[in-house]
């Protein structure tokens, strides 16, 4: 019985030392110390033995069972930080790897002016107020003083909806909406889309973009308009930026003015932006009719207003040096990407 303990001594110490993960340490295990295990087999056999060689045996029997339990256990041990150490290894982190980088997405060059057109106003204490881009034809052009022979009225130049009803052809319906049922003082701007029936071509769109402008109080006059036109301008170009008015006609505004500014890339030296002129035109503007007041319930006797309309592609082509309009509306990132 002794050489038959020494023998499984011998192959477990072989099979725990062979056992490549805790599985099969733990087959191991079952095979010799298990219920139904060699070592245990022998113990429970110990009943067969004489008295004097019963506590022999058994002493050499239990001194195995603790060897083999030692001996399983270190191995335990060992096949644990193997599996950390190579669960540590598969899973290393390269910190110095350079990260995958999202591409960012940004503000278009309208927006970009806009916004920076509405700091401006609002530092200036305007509110913004919005208008639909469907508009009543009362609101578009009689209420802004435009008689129904005026040629923007024409169906090759409008886009109508209804015969009351269509795309607003300019940001202007949005002063009738600020001052109809209200009273001065009034302060607003208005961005926006407004449409006309423009083929597409380098300097026009059938959509394009506008901020107006309405101020309206006692007292307001040319010198208002031409002093706040001009420091829009010079905050939006540059200190250096002057303004010109030239006389024009708009039937809601008298008088009206087409309002250039001197070209930021030559100073007004003319170049090939300006056309050799040194000034740009960006806009309309005037002092409100009367009868656009009187209209919205607005006495003219007592209150005269200043208003503006700003085109904002205009804005963005000039400070950027875009030359063709179409750019603007194309959506290719490699083009939009670079403001
Ligand atoms: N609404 C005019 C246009 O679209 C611009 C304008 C606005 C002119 C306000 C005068 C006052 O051309």
């Amino acid at each position: 019985m002794k050489q038959q303990i020494n023998k499984i001594e011998i192959s477990a110490a072989a099979e725990i030392a062979a056992a490549a993960d805790t599985q099969s340490l733990e087959a191991v295990r079952i095979k010799y110390l298990g219920k139904k295990g060699a070592l245990t087999a022998i113990l429970r056999g110990m009943g067969s033995l004489t008295p004097e060689e019963r506590p022999v045996i058994g002493a050499y029997a239990n001194t195995v069972r603790g060897k083999i339990e030692e001996e399983i256990s270190a191995r335990s041990e060992s096949l644990k930080s193997a599996s950390l150490a190579s669960a540590l290894e598969n899973e290393k982190l390269d910190v110095t790897m350079p990260a995958r980088k999202k591409p960012l997405g940004r503000l278009h060059p309208i927006t970009q002016v806009e916004n920076r057109m509405k700091e401006i106003f609002v530092g200036l204490g305007f509110d913004i107020v919005e208008g639909p881009e469907i508009e009543s034809a009362y609101n578009n052009f009689d209420a802004l003083n435009a008689p129904a022979d005026h040629p923007s009225r024409d169906r090759s130049d409008t886009f109508y909806i209804t015969d009351d009803i269509l795309l607003r052809t300019q940001t202007s319906p949005v002063q009738i909406r600020a001052m109809q049922g209200k009273q001065p003082p009034i302060r607003i701007i208005s961005p926006g889309r407004v449409y006309r029936c423009d083929e597409v071509d380098a300097t026009h769109s059938p959509m394009f973009h506008q901020l107006e402008g309405l101020v309206i109080d006692k007292n307001i006059t040319l010198g208002d308009l031409k002093g706040l036109l001009e420091l829009w301008a010079k905050a939006m170009f540059g200190e250096d930026t002057k303004t010109r008015f030239r006389p024009h006609n708009f039937p809601f505004t008298e008088p009206s003015a087409e309002v250039d500014v001197s070209c930021f890339v030559c100073g007004g030296k003319g170049c090939r932006l300006c056309k050799g002129e040194g000034w740009i035109e960006l806009l309309g503007a005037g002092l409100v009719h009367p009868n656009v007041l009187a209209g919205c319930g607005i006495d003219p006797q007592i209150y005269s207003g200043l208003a503006f309309g700003i085109g904002i592609e205009r804005v963005v082509m000039r400070k950027y040096n875009i030359d063709d309009m179409r750019h603007l509306f194309e959506n290719d990132i490699r083009f939009l990407g670079q403001f």
